[in-house]
């Protein structure tokens, strides 16, 4: 395992990225991280970047511990400034601030390098690299040598003498250091002697084992799913491990999409095996958020609700747990875990040394059951990105467009639905939301957007029909592209498949006599509308 100690960096998880991809396991850990709280050992260590500059008073530093651990460093930016100043070089600010491309001239052999150094084995005199830094190494540590240069950086790329301990000013992570990965590589294969074995397979395999272990030969876990990727692949991941033993609850709140609930069934169910249990709470949701308009509140009432559905379902599934057990006809114990499909970008977060950042809306979560249920949390995606979450999916035999599917918030159509919620509108939303994403895949793009979804809104708008005038509402049409939702940019729709989509949803839909196209980005707009 590789060990990333983030200094706050917005490419820190990038590193973490570019070491699975290479099948070497790596675990971002916030740089507060204590040598002695440490309950593996590393093979090798990389120091990601950071905002802050080394000199700053609140300047965020390693345990110098790590530094006398004998294993393979390599320092990234603010990585390698706090190396250098740690070991007794200086940092100073650079006369320009450098952001964006430069040439590294790598020290040649007949310059007086012994030999091409091992990070850059086999990559040429010349490297195109990604710079976006405001201070620089300006004076090198006791045994260090510089082994790269650009322009304006003397000590772009450094090495100790003896010791395995490297420096980069430049972020090899990103995509633009065209030769970022197999520097990446030269380090965690070649120098910390990493096998390439960490492959989805073995996660399986181990993981598997993992949730054998605690769960023990008779504790019984429950979560609940919601039909998107992770929920399943977690449900599905959980019925490997322990069978009968995980039992999924979904619940219907009435602003799911089209046919969800049922379909949800279909896949779960019967093409899976999981055990699962469908609750029709639609009622309940909908009289509680009838009249409701505010979105944030849409989420509490939503949450909430789901909270106490869920708990009940939960209380009934023990009281028939028990009831069996007296009767000796049972051989499952009580339900002491809750299954969460918590992603690795939420842990980063929450791990962060600064704390977990500003959320914008409160994003509905389950974390609230767990106090009032006593219920351990089991988190088997704990490690994944989304990526590797559907190549996961994927092994597990759930089918392609389950994998693929884009994501769909908790609160549901409520947060579509942007004036009152009733059942009429939800058919309305649905049925046109329907009719996009038919369309979307039937002209094969539903790949190539990140999200997309129909968003009814609170307004009427006069329209013709036949010889009548019409007075009805309108859809907004909202597609985007992302890399991680934080920053998005709406999809270029073939002029074409907008207008069969708008013709098909003003013509098929009832109450709908126009259709609008959302062309915001994110920010200042955000993904959803409320
Ligand atoms: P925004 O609208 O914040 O959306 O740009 C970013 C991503 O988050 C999803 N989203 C939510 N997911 N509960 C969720 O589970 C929520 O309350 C919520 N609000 C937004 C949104 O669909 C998009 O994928």
């Amino acid at each position: 395992t590789i060990l990333i100690l983030d200094f706050g960096s917005q490419y820190s998880h990038l590193i973490t990225r570019r070491c699975r991809e290479l099948n070497v396991y790596a675990e971002l850990m916030p740089c507060t991280q204590k040598v002695k709280d440490l309950t593996w050992k590393p093979k090798g260590i990389i120091l990601s970047g950071s905002p802050y500059s080394v000199y700053d008073a609140d300047s965020p530093h390693a345990d110098p511990e790590f530094f006398s651990l004998g294993v393979p460093i390599l320092g990234i930016c603010y990585g390698l400034q706090e190396m250098a100043w740690k070991l007794g070089g200086k940092v100073a600010k650079c006369d320009h601030r450098e952001y964006g491309f430069a040439q590294v001239e790598i020290s040649k052999v007949e310059d007086g390098a012994s030999s091409v150094n091992a990070l850059f084995e086999g990559l040429g005199e010349d490297l195109q690299v990604w710079m976006s830094h405001g201070d620089q190494l300006s004076e090198l540590p006791p045994n260090f040598h510089v082994i790269g240069r650009t322009k304006t950086a003397p000590y772009a790329a450094i090495v100790h003498d003896s010791k395995p301990l490297y420096g980069i000013q430049f972020h090899p992570e990103v995509t633009h250091s065209t030769r970022g990965k197999e520097i990446i590589g030269r380090f965690v294969l070649n120098i910390c002697g990493c096998k390439s074995d960490w492959t989805m397979e073995e996660f399986i395999g181990k993981e598997i084992a993992r949730i054998r272990e605690i769960c023990g030969s008779k504790g019984r876990v429950i979560g609940a799913v919601s039909g998107g990727v992770d929920s399943t692949v977690a449900a599905k991941l959980m019925h490997e491990a322990i069978g009968d033993r995980f039992h999924a609850i979904m619940v219907d709140n009435g602003v799911l999409r089209m046919n969800e609930a049922k379909q949800v069934h279909e896949m779960l169910n019967k093409n899976l095996g999981v055990n699962l249990t469908v609750v029709d709470a639609s009622d309940m949701f909908l009289s509680r958020l009838q009249g409701v308009e505010d979105p944030e509140q849409k989420r509490k009432i939503i949450g909430n609700t789901f909270i106490n559905v869920f708990e009940e379902e939960a209380a009934k599934l023990e009281a028939i747990a028990e009831k069996e057990e007296a009767e000796g006809t049972e051989k499952k114990g009580k339900i002491e875990w809750l299954l969460q499909g918590t992603l690795y970008p939420d842990v980063i977060e929450s791990i962060s040394f600064k704390g977990p950042s500003a959320t914008i809306k409160t994003h509905h979560n389950v974390g609230g059951l767990l106090a009032d249920m006593k219920l351990k949390l089991i988190e088997p995606l704990r490690e994944l990105f989304k990526d590797e979450v559907r190549a996961l999916g994927r092994l597990l035999s759930i089918p392609a467009p389950l994998v693929q599917r884009h994501p769909f918030p908790g609160p549901g159509l409520a947060i579509r639905i942007l004036g009152p919620i009733t059942r009429e509108q939800v058919k309305i939303l649905q049925h046109a939301d329907s009719i996009y994403i038919e369309e979307i895949r039937a002209a094969n793009l539903y790949d190539q957007i990140s999200q997309a979804f129909a968003v009814l809104l609170p307004v009427r708008a006069v329209g013709v029909m036949g010889d009548k005038r019409t007075y009805e509402q309108v859809i907004a049409l909202r597609a985007v592209k992302t890399e991680d939702f934080m920053t998005a940019d709406w999809f270029v729709f073939p002029p074409e498949v907008l207008r069969r989509i708008s013709s098909r949803i003003t013509n098929e839909v009832e109450g709908i006599n126009r259709v609008t196209y959302d062309i915001s980005s994110k920010p200042p707009g955000t993904v959803e509308w409320l």
